[in-house]
């Protein structure tokens, strides 16, 4: 049967994202038992694919129900305990809701903050780290309420020099699948992310990957994990079941969500990971420059070396709002996002890119209709480029 999504205005905000018809279709697959054969196939597999999206031989994915919230909790939970010291790195409103998250398993948080469209550098980074011994440091990849790109790789190698028995995590939610991930050569212990955005999939699922040093340091820990469904040490078995064919229960997987993960996860890997991030990088700097070029405006990330692949965050000019763009651009059919950082909520909007959007230039067009539209709403609104 082919299946085609009826039409639906272009959703273009930085996650939840368009999906394709045949991942849509997956998610409504006919009801099966979590304990079957074939579910068994269809979870195992993905489990799989799930570590070349991330470039992984050694990691150990654990994919639940639930979405990139509760994958900050199963790193709070299993990975420190009552006391322990944490160092969030902070380029925008994510980064203040990990720490929150850590602050409710009675985690003591240190927050590097960076001034809105920036990331902490790496000698501030490296001065923190010597203050402190810290259990976990934790790094936006890319935080979605500026649009700025983080530097994972440095931040693992500063740890390493520094502190090496620093854990370091990556929240990944709008990252994977549409920026460079490796995460066995960069080090990273601990990468979390959700189906809703560069997976290309519904909202519903929470996944992330451990690390060897991150298991044993669950497996070690002195007290008790604050918490049932998080709690690692009831995934494992389960992770470990289903990728080796034999099912086992702890709590219902969401069986259509994972049969739509499944095939996002089979057109995802049927190429080289490297092309994906590539399609994302080139899509990203066509956008950009549009908006740099043709309509004149500034991005919220202050240097093009910071700024996300995935999705873009542009700032109005002076004397236009987003009453006068955004629902002008939902009268053409295109669902943009607001502002979210708080400093500078009314200031500027939000333009995702990610999974089909970025790489089906072929058959979907949708960056060109996006474009479109900004170029004729902004006529609207009465505004002209002045440095055209
Ligand atoms: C960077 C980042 N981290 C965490 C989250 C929380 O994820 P969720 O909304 O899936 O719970 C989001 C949500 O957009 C996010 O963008």
């Amino acid at each position: 049967m082919t299946f085609h999504q009826v039409d639906h205005p272009l959703l273009v905000i930085p996650g939840s994202i368009e999906v394709s018809d045949d991942v849509l279709f997956a998610n409504a697959s006919p009801s099966q038992s979590h304990m079957s054969k074939s579910f068994t196939e269809t979870f195992g597999a993905a489990i799989k694919m799930f570590r070349q999206v991330l470039v992984t031989e050694r990691g150990q994915p654990i994919i639940t129900a639930g979405s990139g919230t509760l994958g900050w909790d199963m790193i709070a939970c299993n990975l420190t305990e009552p006391g322990d010291e944490v160092l969030v790195l902070h380029s925008g409103y994510f980064g203040q809701s990990f720490a929150d998250c850590f602050e409710t398993y009675g985690v003591k948080v240190t927050q590097l903050k960076a001034p809105v469209g920036q990331c902490p550098s790496r000698e501030q980074l490296a001065e923190a780290l010597k203050s402190k011994k810290y259990k976990i440091i934790t790094v936006t990849h890319v935080d979605t309420s500026t649009g700025v790109l983080s530097n994972p790789q440095i931040v693992a190698e500063v740890v390493r020099e520094v502190s090496p028995d620093t854990l370091v995590a990556l929240d990944g939610v709008c990252s994977v699948g549409s920026e460079e991930i490796r995460m066995d050569e960069w080090g990273l212990d601990v990468v979390m992310c959700a189906s809703q955005k560069g997976l290309g999939v519904p909202p519903g699922l929470c996944l992330v990957c451990a690390s060897e040093r991150a298991i044993k340091a669950v497996e070690t820990r002195k007290t008790k994990i604050n918490s049932y469904f998080a709690s690692w040490l009831n995934w494992l078995p389960i992770m470990r079941g289903y990728e080796q064919g034999k099912p086992l229960y702890f709590a219902t997987p969401p069986v259509q969500l994972i049969c739509a993960l499944n095939v996002s996860l089979k057109a995802i890997t049927s190429k080289p990971i490297e092309e994906r991030w590539t399609k994302h990088k080139q899509a990203s700097t066509d956008f950009k420059q549009f908006i740099t070029n043709e309509l004149g405006l500034k991005q919220v990330p202050q240097d093009p070396s910071i700024a996300a692949n995935g999705m873009t965050a542009i700032y109005f000019p002076d004397g236009i709002s987003a009453p006068d763009i955004i629902p002008r651009l939902v009268e053409r059919g295109i669902i943009v996002a607001g502002g979210l950082h708080k400093d500078i909520k009314d200031k500027y909007f939000r333009v995702g890119h990610m999974g089909i959007t970025a790489t089906d230039t072929e058959t979907r067009h949708d960056l060109e209709k996006v474009k479109e539209a900004l170029r004729n709403v902004f006529k609207d609104a009465g505004y002209t480029n002045p440095t055209a």
